[in-house]
Parts: structure tokens; C-alpha cells; sequence
């Protein structure tokens, strides 16, 4: 049995003549949700053998444009064509009957099923009495030929995140997909994953296949793409040869406006005779964490110094969540020991590290950063009641001044913090927490988890700009993100988890991608001790 052969379609093929062929086009597609139009009268054309990007920033519409593609959602206007001819793909099953496969971002795979099962559930064209042993022999055979290893046998719960993901690929080319929709599918590899993801994507391509790969990151986007179609609001703003563009290029028609010059992490304040004598701002010496019999902190030493940005990288559920709220005293270690500014804060709970001159912006800002239902000025004196306590006024000027400078789009200073979209929620935690920041009249160190996640690309400059004036001013910042390039872009300094320890540290500039790629895998390099 080949794959794939459906009629009117040219794409199977590998010669050169089915390139180039339109394989799959949506043609003025509107999708509209209650109160936002998705996708408004979008113009996307895939050809066979490229690697096509939708680029744009979160919300754009890319993962909305990929549904309707796939067959997952179905257009209010508009139309999708596929090898030239009007379609109507009901549900992914049918897009799938016509050679469209979506892999989505987060993945759809059964824990305690193996791979070969996984790969087979819910296939229609399967027939009943297949035999394991050639389900499993096939399911190795696409992986040997894409360049995507899995063991067939495996079960799906023991399998790392970027194994999963080639487990989903193999699923849809299993079913004889000539057209790979990927969403965002670096967001959750090591630098070496997505790498070898891209060696993936050309093997389809030079097999004639065609791949639409979403992503915001504009250095894959210009490493792996043919051609670029951006989107921003639900629109597209363009359609760029990948050679003929440049990364200010395509982030220009991401953001609809001219783009600053990129924010350069300048040096550590470190020879200015400022900082390191001083002592750590914030310290943690041997701290182990175990939570449900797991060992989810193994032993962590960390300082961070005043005049420092410090960042904590690693594959999400390394120990980055959990480090953060021990160092921020919402968890109490196991064992170990927590200082800000040389005060012992271990198991004083939040209010003692915060008495000790520590802020803390986490992950969710509304559910534990902001109180939703107060306004931003309450929300401004939430942790300093201290200083504003009789003096609501004053907190009111600050929130004011803070909506001005950090153009915080909100009815004002008495709106309530429920109102507010991410981005901004995100400005408002950082005026609050970064106030004062290193001058003495505010905190001694910050913590700020994932500080630019879901921001666009001028409120992300603005937040990098923050971190860095406070650094300046001689705050000590650290940062924990599971996006690499993110902690690349604002560390002086980075530390690397690897199953609850610090598997790499060094300062940001001398540290390779390759030796952070097998720090965040747990590969040793060769030669290396393992640590403990
Ligand atoms: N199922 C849905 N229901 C309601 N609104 C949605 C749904 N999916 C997406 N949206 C909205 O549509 C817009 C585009 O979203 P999406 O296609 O997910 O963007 P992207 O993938 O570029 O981040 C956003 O405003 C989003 O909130
Ligand atoms: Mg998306």
C-alpha cells in the first residue's frame, strides 16, 4: 500500500515536476469566535516540497488558520482548496483522508498506551486485524526515513517531550500526510531537538511533502523557512521568499511598525567595585525539595548579586517551577537553606523573603500576582501596606505615573486588575515589584518568572528594558523561563536544570547553544564528571 494516493493530487511524488504545485491554499477564510474575528479574509498558499511559516505574534490567528486547514474548524467565509480544487474538510479525519495532518502544540497521545498503539488509534483505514509486529515494523521504518527515532514499544508515559512530539509526527505520516501542519513545535525542544526537527522537515520536503511550520522565533523562521506569510490582528501583512527578507523584515510586519534596534544586554555592573563584596542579594545553599515521594530540588546552590541578571533555563519540569517558589518561601524546602540580603528566610513563608527586600513576579499573574477583583491602585498596595498605609493617594500617583510610562492600556487607576489582558497585567506586577529596585528604598532582589512570555514584541523590549535598569541601579534579577532564548537574550549569567539540579553554570556570553542543548537534555559532554 502507498500513501497518499488520492485523485487530483500531484504532491506524492518526489520529482521535481509535482514541486511548486499548489498543495493546499485557504482563499479569503474568515473565522470569527465571540468577540474577535480569528482569521479575517486570510490568503495562505502552501506548495509542494517547502517549508512554509505562519509567522506572527501570540493571537495573530496562526493556530486558528492551521484548524481550518486541517479540517479541525471550519471556515464562516472563505473557502480551503487542496491540489487546486474547493474543499469542505468536516473534521480532521476527513483533512487526514486527503493528506492533511496537523501536529498541535500541546499533544493528544494516550499516557499509558505504547507508541504503535497511539499511532494507530482511531485510524478508519486500519484494518482490524493488522498485526502488531507490522504496525510496529512501519512505525520504525517512517522513523528511520524522516529522521524520527522511536522505539514502537515504548510506552508513551515514560517518553520525554520531544519524543513525544516525533511520536505525533510519525502518527500523521503514518496516515500517509503529504501536508504537516506543525504548531509551534520548537517551543518545547532542546536547541538539539529542534535542530534535528528541522533535519525532519527537510527529509519531507526533499520527499515532495509539504510543511507549514508556526513559529514566533524569527532566527528558525529565517533557518528553516521557504517562505513566510505574517499575520497580526487576524489579518495577514505579508508574504516574503524567505531569501529575500531579513529578520527586522518580518518582525516589522509582525508588530506594524518600525522596530527599535534590538535592546543589547550590556555587561554586569561586576568591576565597579559595587556588587560582589557586598555579598549575595539572594542565596540559596543546598536546597532540596521532595514533593509526593519525587525529589524535585536536588541539592541547589544559587547566588544571585547585586548589579546581576541570573538565569535559570531548562526543559519545563526540570525543578524551574518549584525553585522559584522555594526561593520566594511559598514552599518551604525540604532541606537547605534560603538567604536575601543575609537574612536566613528558610521556611519564613512569603511574607519573611518579602520583609527581607525579595519581590516576586510569578507565572500567573492574575491568579497569584494580582488580585482580580481589586483596582490597580489596591492591587499597587497589596505588599507595601507598609509604606501606604494611610497614604492611598500616593500609591494612586504611582499606579498613574506607572500607566503613563509603562503604557498600560487600562480606563484608569481605579479599573479593576480583572480588566487588564496579559501583557498588561504583566506591566502592571512589574511597576509594582520593580519599584525602587536596588536603590535602597525597594527591594535588594527580584525573581521574575518567564518576564516577557506573551508579551508582543514593543511591551517585550520594554520589559528587557526594565530588568536592565534595575540591574543597573544595582538590583539582583533573577530570572526562570523555559524559553531559552529568553533567558539568552537578558542573562549575564545562566544556570541550567537538569532533574532538580544545576546542570550547567556559566556567564551567558561563553556558554555555547550546543553545551546548554546537552546540559537541558542531561547529556554529560565527554570527559565531563557527572555532577554528585
Ligand atoms: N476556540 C476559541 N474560542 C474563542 N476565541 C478563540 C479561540 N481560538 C482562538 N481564539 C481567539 O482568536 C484569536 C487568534 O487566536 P490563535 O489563532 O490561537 O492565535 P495564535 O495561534 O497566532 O496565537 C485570539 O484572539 C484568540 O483569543
Ligand atoms: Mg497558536
Amino acid at each position: 500500500m502507498t500513501s497518499g494516493d488520492h485523485p487530483g493530487e500531484t504532491a506524492t511524488v518526489s520529482s521535481p515536476p509535482s514541486r511548486g504545485v499548489v498543495a493546499l491554499a485557504a482563499r479569503r477564510v474568515t473565522k470569527r469566535f465571540p468577540g474577535v474575528v480569528a482569521n479575517d479574509e486570510v490568503d495562505f498558499e502552501l506548495r509542494a516540497g517547502e517549508v512554509h511559516t505562519l509567522l506572527g505574534e501570540n493571537g495573530a490567528g496562526k493556530s486558528t488558520l492551521a484548524a481550518l486547514l486541517c479540517g479541525l474548524y471550519q471556515p464562516d467565509d472563505g473557502h480551503i482548496e487542496r491540489g487546486g480544487q474547493p474543499v469542505r474538510l468536516r473534521s480532521p479525519r476527513e483533512g487526514l483522508a486527503r493528506g492533511i495532518g496537523m501536529v498541535h502544540q500541546h499533544f493528544r497521545l494516550v499516557e499509558r498506551f505504547t507508541v504503535a498503539e497511539n499511532v494507530v488509534l482511531g485510524d478508519p483505514a486500519q484494518p482490524a486485524l493488522l498485526r502488531r509486529a507490522d504496525i510496529e515494523a512501519r512505525v520504525a521504518e517512517i522513523g528511520e526515513r524522516f529522521g524520527l527515532p522511536v522505539d514502537p514499544r515504548a510506552r508513551v508515559s515514560s517518553l520525554t517531550v520531544g519524543q513525544r512530539q516525533r511520536v505525533e509526527i510519525v502518527k500523521v505520516l503514518y496516515r500517509g500526510a503529504e501536508v504537516l501542519l506543525l504548531d509551534e513545535p520548537t517551543a518545547v525542544l532542546t536547541p538539539q531537538e529542534a535542530e534535528a526537527l528541522f533535519t525532519t522537515v527537510r527529509a519531507m520536503t526533499a520527499e515532495g511533502k509539504a510543511v507549514v511550520f508556526i513559529s514566533h522565533k524569527l532566527g528558525e523562521v529565517m533557518a528553516v523557512s521557504d517562505r513566510v506569510t505574517v499575520m497580526r490582528g487576524g489579518r495577514v501583512t505579508g508574504e516574503v521568499a524567505t531569501a529575500a527578507t531579513s529578520a527586522r523584515e518580518l518582525a516589522e510586519l509582525m508588530v506594524g511598525r518600525p522596530i527599535e534596534a534590538e535592546v543589547r544586554r550590556g555587561s554586569a555592573a561586576g568591576g565597579e567595585g559595587d556588587g560582589t563584596e557586598a555579598g549575595p542579594a539572594l542565596e540559596a545553599a543546598g536546597v532540596r525539595l521532595v514533593q509526593g515521594g519525587q525529589t524535585v530540588l536536588d541539592g541547589i546552590d544559587l547566588a544571585v548579586f547585586p548589579g546581576e541578571v541570573v538565569g535559570v533555563a531548562g526543559v519545563a519540569g526540570n525543578g524551574q517551577r518549584e525553585l522559584a517558589a522555594v526561593l520566594a518561601g511559598i514552599t518551604a524546602p525540604t532541606s537547605g537553606r534560603v538567604q536575601v540580603a543575609g537574612t536566613d528566610v528558610t521556611g519564613g513563608g512569603a511574607r519573611a523573603a518579602r520583609g527581607a527586600g525579595l519581590a516576586f513576579v510569578p507565572e500567573d499573574r492574575l491568579g497569584t500576582g494580582l488580585v482580580p477583583g481589586l483596582s490597580l491602585t489596591d492591587n499597587m498596595l497589596l505588599t507595601r501596606r507598609r509604606e501606604f498605609l494611610v497614604n492611598r493617594r500616593a500609591a494612586r500617583r504611582e499606579m498613574a505615573t506607572a500607566i503613563e510610562s509603562f503604557e498600560i492600556k487600562t480606563p484608569g487607576t481605579e479599573a479593576a486588575a480583572r480588566v487588564l489582558s496579559g501583557g498588561n497585567a504583566q506591566k502592571v506586577l512589574l511597576a509594582r515589584e520593580l519599584a525602587g529596585l536596588g536603590t535602597g528604598a525597594g527591594p535588594r532582589a527580584i525573581i521574575v518568572a518567564s518576564p516577557t512570555r506573551g508579551l508582543d514584541i514593543g511591551a517585550a523590549e520594554m520589559v528587557r528594558g526594565l530588568l536592565h535598569d534595575a540591574r543597573e541601579q544595582g538590583g539582583a534579577v533573577l530570572i526562570i523561563s523555559e524559553d531559552l532564548d529568553e533567558v539568552r537574550s537578558l542573562a549575564d549569567r545562566m544556570v541550567v536544570l537538569y532533574r532538580g539540579r544545576v546542570a550547567l553554570e556559566g556567564p551567558t556570553d561563553e556558554l555555547t547553544l550546543e553545551e546548554i542543548g546537552l546540559a537541558m537534555a542531561g547529556i554529560q559532554p565527554e570527559g565531563a564528571v557527572a555532577p554528585g
